[in-house]
């Protein structure tokens, strides 16, 4: 029978995945907004002096499968090799349970920063097992959340080291068995800053003539050394001692605080995180408690809420760069959240026993590899070693590596006429049978024997994992259900809109999500031999080719593994840029003083000056300020950095202008490119004046937050430029800003997969569609709430700041109160006082439908509406705002409020059976960072709080 075919475009063909609202509900949006199209809104909303010509043409968009079928083609041309390779990256055997619950797992993937900690209670918890895990495995008394990586994690301890140190030295020395990575970023870091960087042999370090001494340990030839000498010495002469330390390595080891080490750092990759060409991976830090005011990065404490019981929160926050700025301990705000958690659970799952047994088998692996190999008249070293040998080879070196690569197994080539190996925990007996044939030994080798070659004196002495979190019962089913009761306590994307101004919380498809997982990506060592890497070569040229078209700039680096990160990169290649012209002396840096915390900490570390610029009461940069301070810093201006659309929310009229005046007083513009949300496929920054930028590929490109990271922040520059980007020990360059030359490669795919499923089309929609949700959410709550900033015509960019200072005065609300109480009505807060004290920036994107849309200006209007009732009369202290948010305990509890159960726990836009119950009520900080604890308290202190 004939039949008439139904009119239907699979979903992802009609670009549906990305774009929330649907086109009636665009529609209503617009009726709303009171503008006729989105074309028209985004006429009034973006200056016609920015626009670009050419809309982006990226050819046709891919559906789900033709991507998935496209990058899969491109993977298989990574060739996984066995890797022996080691320098600080290792084959790691990722527990499929933690893979599905965690790494693959929306609710934890999708979670933000936990600046709110009463949605967060359960990332922190895992984050604190974390810092309990790296406390415990070095000795030392306080660790932080996670760092970048491990060369960044050394080079923050160095210029933390300067600031804790006595000292008067301007000079650090560096372990010369440091891996390469580490001492190339450690050089980057400390050039800018001024610190002259010795590297020697610790046995002829100067303790005087340097404020500190850094160590690898084990080495990067797999030496063993105790540094407890050295570490006196340094003391002894005021300075500070800092250990660069394998944690898997520790489980068997004397641990970093009984050599006396003050900082400790490292990768926890080997635990459970996949190489992934240079990483995600989590570094970490550690130091004893007198140095934790300058520690770097986030901090996990424990504190109270407001019913007396424990609860985690994010600590000592007055030291980080969104409050310090200019003087941060350092620029690091996105970290490696979700892998620090991978990294915890690693230990859960093992368990002290466990983690001892896996680093006993490593070891035990290259006893035997060396056994055989000496057996064999092989000159090996060192004598006593954890994981890796090195192999004198003579003349043989060439055939037998190339032998090695014929068995698909990777090796380190050291020197001229040796090779590196190091075990890990994937490497197999056959693997090691065809190891040993590369050097031509076929016959049996000596069976393994239990017998440590590790020095007796370096033999770990004290207990670690004694909490009991990391001895409960490994069954995998209260493993998953511990990893599900952690992720329900907290609100994530996966439950609800995260409208958090400047962080662009929108959709990371699963479908962009999938390659991460593939082995060709995730097993894939960083400085495997570059025929081995041809997919991630393809995948980075095209990338970054896309987003040069998008960003109007001539070249990419892909190295920076952050926003900040990018910004410490971009901010280094105009330096060396002034440099090269003879113009070192460029040290100023304007900066608005509306700008994120970042670049002020970011330009203070690039050695520049920073100098404030105001913004006029509209909300833009101040031009004649901007005119003024440029003038006076006339040669000696290095650099502005701005940020567009502002952070203020606007397009501004004046940006060439801004950039003009820079220019021609030989300045380079920085443009902070994390609202480019706004702007791709309407204008470039390239083409409106600016040199360089950096792109949060967390952000706009659909990288998940991962609850503080992992992100990308890839920096793009102008021809001039280009000659000055970081390069890369691994290629024979300099300036290396991370551990590997691509960053965080691995979560590429992702970005990648984003714009090729969008096309050129569907990127200019999404732009034009966060838009238009920002200028929806602007019109739905004009009249109850003052939009602080507007552009032309009134409209806003892609966020707009919500003013709430007044409720303070007229009713004793703070924006704490609303950002809590929007915890009730199933909300994560907008950015809150950032960049404007008292007010809340919300970011719709344009992932979100109408629905929900509506859901969070409904319970905004609730909230005013909560607002108003107190300025009519009510209980200034006793209302559902002051005792926002509301628990099952309130709720279940007495209630001697006046207002009812229904009102406080079930407001507007929260969903009845649906209901996001906050674990804990509100959570006093001040509490946390008066009694600081940064490790799992004993659970006896559960037990008494509760009691
Ligand atoms: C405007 C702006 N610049 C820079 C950054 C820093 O980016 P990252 O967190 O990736 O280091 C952020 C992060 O929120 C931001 O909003």
């Amino acid at each position: 029978m004939p039949f008439e075919p139904t009119e239907y475009d699979p979903y992802d063909f009609a670009n549906r995945r990305h774009i929330g609202p649907s086109p009636d509900e665009m529609a209503a949006m617009l009726r709303a907004v009171g503008v006729e199209s989105l074309d028209a809104l985004i006429d009034e909303t973006v200056p016609g002096a920015i626009r670009q010509d050419a809309p982006l043409d990226f050819g046709p968009a891919l559906s789900e499968r033709e991507l998935l079928w496209q990058l899969k083609q491109v993977a298989r041309k990574n060739k996984v090799f066995s890797s022996m390779i080691g320098q600080g990256y290792h084959g790691t055997v990722t527990p499929p349970a933690i893979q599905r619950n965690i790494l693959e797992n929306p609710a934890w993937y999708t979670a933000y920063t936990p600046y709110q900690p009463e949605i967060s209670q359960g990332r922190l918890e895992a984050l604190l097992n974390y810092q309990t895990m790296i406390c415990d495995l070095t000795g030392l008394d306080v660790a932080n959340a996670s760092l970048l990586d491990e060369a960044t994690a050394a080079a923050e301890a160095v210029t933390m080291a300067e600031r804790g140190s006595k000292s008067k030295a301007r000079a650090v020395f560096v372990d010369r068995e440091c891996h390469p990575q580490n001492i190339d970023v450690i050089r980057t870091r400390c050039e800018p800053l001024g610190i002259e960087v010795i590297v020697g042999d610790p046995a002829e370090m100067d303790a005087g003539s340097v404020f500190a001494g850094i160590f690898q340990y084990p080495g990067t030839h797999g030496g063993l050394s105790d540094f407890s000498d050295q570490i006196a010495a340094l003391h002894e002469a005021q300075g500070l001692g800092i250990v660069i330390a394998d944690p898997m390595a520790l489980t068997l080891l004397k641990e970093p605080a009984a050599m006396g080490a003050d900082i400790a750092v490292g990768s926890t990759q080997r635990f459970g995180v996949p190489m992934g060409y240079g990483g995600p991976h989590a570094a970490y830090m550690a130091c004893r408690d007198g140095l934790k005011r300058s520690m770097p990065g986030r901090i996990v404490g424990v504190s109270v809420d407001a019913r007396g019981n424990p609860a985690y929160r994010l600590s000592l926050q007055t030291r980080e760069q969104h409050i310090r700025r200019e003087k941060a301990t350092s620029n690091v705000c996105t970290a490696q959240a979700l892998l620090a958690v991978m990294a915890s659970f690693y230990a859960v799952f093992h368990g002290p026993e466990g983690l001892k047994a896996i680093a006993q088998r490593i070891h035990l692996k290259a006893v035997r590899v060396s056994d055989a190999l000496r057996a064999a008249g092989f000159e090996t070293g060192p004598e006593s070693f954890f994981d890796t040998l090195t192999v004198e080879c003579g003349p043989l070196r060439g055939a037998i590596f190339d032998s090695a690569a014929a068995s698909r197994i990777n090796l380190r080539k050291v020197g001229k006429t040796k090779l590196g190996i190091t075990l890990d925990e994937t490497t197999r007996g056959e693997t090691i049978d065809r190891l040993l044939a590369a050097f031509g030994l076929h016959d049996a080798v000596p069976a393994d024997e239990a017998r440590y070659r590790l020095p007796e004196t370096l033999l770990r002495q004290s207990a670690y994992l004694t909490h009991p979190v990391f001895h409960m019962n490994r069954a995998e089913t209260e493993m998953m259900r511990y990893m599900r009761r952690l992720s329900d306590r907290d609100l994530a994307l996966d439950r609800a809109m995260i409208p958090l101004g400047s962080c662009t919380m929108k959709l990371n498809a699963a479908a962009e999500m999938m390659p991460i997982s593939w082995p060709e990506f995730s097993g894939i060592h960083p400085f495997a031999p570059a025929d081995q890497a041809e997919g991630y070569a393809e995948m980075l040229a095209d990338l970054s080719a896309k987003l040069c078209v998008i960003t109007g700039y001539d070249a990419m680096s892909m190295q920076p593994n952050s926003g900040a990160q990018g910004e410490y990169a971009g901010l280094l290649t105009i330096r060396r840029f002034h440099e090269a012209n003879g113009e070192g002396h460029r040290k100023i840096c304007l900066i608005p003083v509306n700008a994120h915390g970042t670049n002020p900490a970011s330009a203070q570390m690039c050695g520049m000056k920073v100098v404030v610029v105001k913004c006029t009461a509209r909300g833009d940069i101040d031009v004649e300020d901007f005119r003024a301070k440029a003038e006076a810093a006339g040669g000696d201006l290095a650099a502005c950095m701005i940020t567009y659309p502002s952070t203020h929310g606007v397009f501004e009229e004046n940006v060439r202008e801004i950039c003009e005046i820079t220019h021609t007083h030989g300045g380079q513009v920085y443009l902070d490119g994390a609202n480019l949300n706004a702007m791709v496929g309407l204008a470039k920054p390239g083409e409106i004046g600016a040199d360089v930028s950096h792109l949060n590929l967390h952000k706009t490109f659909c990288i998940p937050h991962g609850g503080g990271g992992p992100g990308m922040g890839p920096i793009g520059v102008r021809a001039h430029l280009a000659p000055h980007l970081p390069g890369h020990g691994a290629s024979n360059g300099e300036g290396a800003v991370s551990g590997a030359p691509f960053g965080s490669a691995s979560i590429l795919p992702i970005s990648w997969a984003y714009c090729l499923m969008m096309g050129g089309e569907g990127l200019t929609q999404a732009t034009k569609v966060a838009i238009l949700s920002a200028n929806y959410i602007a019109a739905r709550l004009d009249g109850a709430y003052d939009v602080l900033y507007r552009g032309r015509g009134g409209r806003v960019a892609h966020e707009c700041i919500i003013d709430t200072r007044p409720f303070d005065k007229s009713a004793g609300v703070t924006v704490d109160d609303i950002a809590k109480r929007l915890t009730d009505n199933g909300f994560h807060a907008p950015t809150m006082s950032w960049p404007v004290a008292g007010t809340l920036m919300v970011e719709p994107t344009e992932s979100e439908t109408m629905a929900e849309l509506d859901r969070f200006c409904d319970a905004m209007l609730a909230i005013r509406a909560e607002i108003k009732a107190i300025e009519d009369g009510g209980d200034r202290e006793n209302n559902p705002l002051k005792n926002a948010p509301h628990t099952v305990a309130d709720l279940v509890g007495e209630w001697d409020r006046p207002y009812s159960r229904e009102t406080g726990c079930y407001p507007a836009g929260s969903f009845h059976v649906d209901k996001y119950w906050p674990p804990v009520n509100r959570v006093d900080n001040a509490y946390g960072d008066r009694n600081l604890v940064c490790t799992c308290p004993p659970l006896e202190s559960y037990q008494e709080a509760a009691e």
